[in-house]
């Protein structure tokens, strides 16, 4: 291997500049050449590529975002897009792939591997954090940060004005950052895609609470849950407690606040372990893997592996949720 590019697709997420930042140097310092692809997959099939070394990344770890930029490409989803990458990377004599992005990323960087045997390396990078193969993706920690400390707000306005707040956070299909945000929050609920949910079980407890002069709440919902989010949640919730409590509710949708901004200092640490890995296991001979960490170890899974892998929730996370929430 003599010259590979780097790229970051999908959601964009904060740290992934160190991931950038660290293949690059990693890279270099092994004697390859390397490029970085503009807008995620796009850049292979327009053939935007940009040269980079060790000075075009400097200045980037601190900032979120992704200084290559990013996009779920449509174009990379046909054949003959894909056939226009591949074609595109042996114009620049690319031999080697590190993608940057999240399980949409990991999909098709599989599939591109199996039609064009370029060796390729995945490194997750999501906020939703729903890549298999990893503990935790680049971008969750700054996310659920972001996410905790908007709830922390919430809820001095929550708490002065007497109101049930219903926070939605991002998380297309699986709840972490409703989870962690919720617990590290305080939030009375959570609603989130993996748990069914359960209105009527709520509305017991917020009457109850009401009853024992608890006079706020804040509910945390998944944007991926059941019914589509809290403002869906928060309606059904009202209109069951009418008549058995009076209510006054607003709702608050996070949205894209949780994808930007300074990423925390575990992602940061994060994509640098993550991106300097990938290329020792470049050197190592690895291909179509994605490179995690799982207890502190870095892991390699096969790419193939990864649709049949359960991304289960903490279950003594959501345990303790459930034990320490609204009384
Ligand atoms: O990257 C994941 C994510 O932030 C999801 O939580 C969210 O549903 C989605 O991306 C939003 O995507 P877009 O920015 O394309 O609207």
């Amino acid at each position: 291997m003599e010259t590979i590019a780097v790229l970051t697709s999908g959601g964009d997420a904060p740290g992934m500049n160190a991931a950038i930042r660290a293949s690059v140097r990693a890279a270099l310092s092994s004697g390859l050449q390397v490029y970085g692809a503009k807008n995620g997959f796009s850049g292979l099939v327009e053939d935007d590529f940009q040269r980079l070394h060790a000075r075009s990344v400097t200045n980037i770890l601190q900032r979120g975002g992704t200084m290559l930029g990013t996009s779920r490409s449509t174009e990379f989803e046909s054949k003959a897009g894909r056939r226009k990458a591949a074609k595109n990377l042996k114009s620049h004599a690319i031999d080697g792939l590190i993608l940057i992005g999240g399980q949409g990323t990991a999909e098709a960087a599989l599939i591109f591997h199996q039609e064009y045997k370029i060796p390729s390396l995945v490194i997750p990078a999501s906020i939703d954090n729903d890549v298999a193969g990893t503990d935790f993706s680049v971008g969750f920690d700054t996310a659920v940060n972001g996410a905790m400390e908007a709830i922390d707000r919430i809820r001095d306005t929550a708490e002065s004005s007497g109101r049930i707040f219903f926070v939605e956070v991002m998380g297309r299909s699986r709840g972490y950052i409703a989870l962690y945000a919720g617990l590290s929050g305080g939030a009375d609920a959570i609603f989130i895609p993996e748990e069914k949910e359960d209105i009527e079980a709520l509305c017991k407890r917020l009457v109850a609470g009401h009853k024992a002069g608890k006079s706020s709440f804040v509910v945390v919902v998944a944007e991926g849950e059941e019914a589509g989010g809290a403002f869906s949640v928060a309606e059904r919730v009202t209109k069951q407690l009418e008549g058995r409590v009076g209510v006054d509710y607003r709702v608050t949708v996070l949205g894209h606040l949780q994808r930007g901004g300074t990423p925390s200092s575990n992602d940061r640490v994060l994509g640098t372990t993550l991106g300097a890995a990938a290329v020792e296991g470049f050197e190592k001979g690895a291909s179509n893997h994605l490179v995690g960490e799982i207890n502190n170890n870095i892991v390699f899974t096969p790419l193939e592996k990864l649709p049949s892998m359960e991304r289960e929730l903490p279950k003594d996370l959501l345990h303790l949720l459930h034990t320490v929430g609204t009384t």
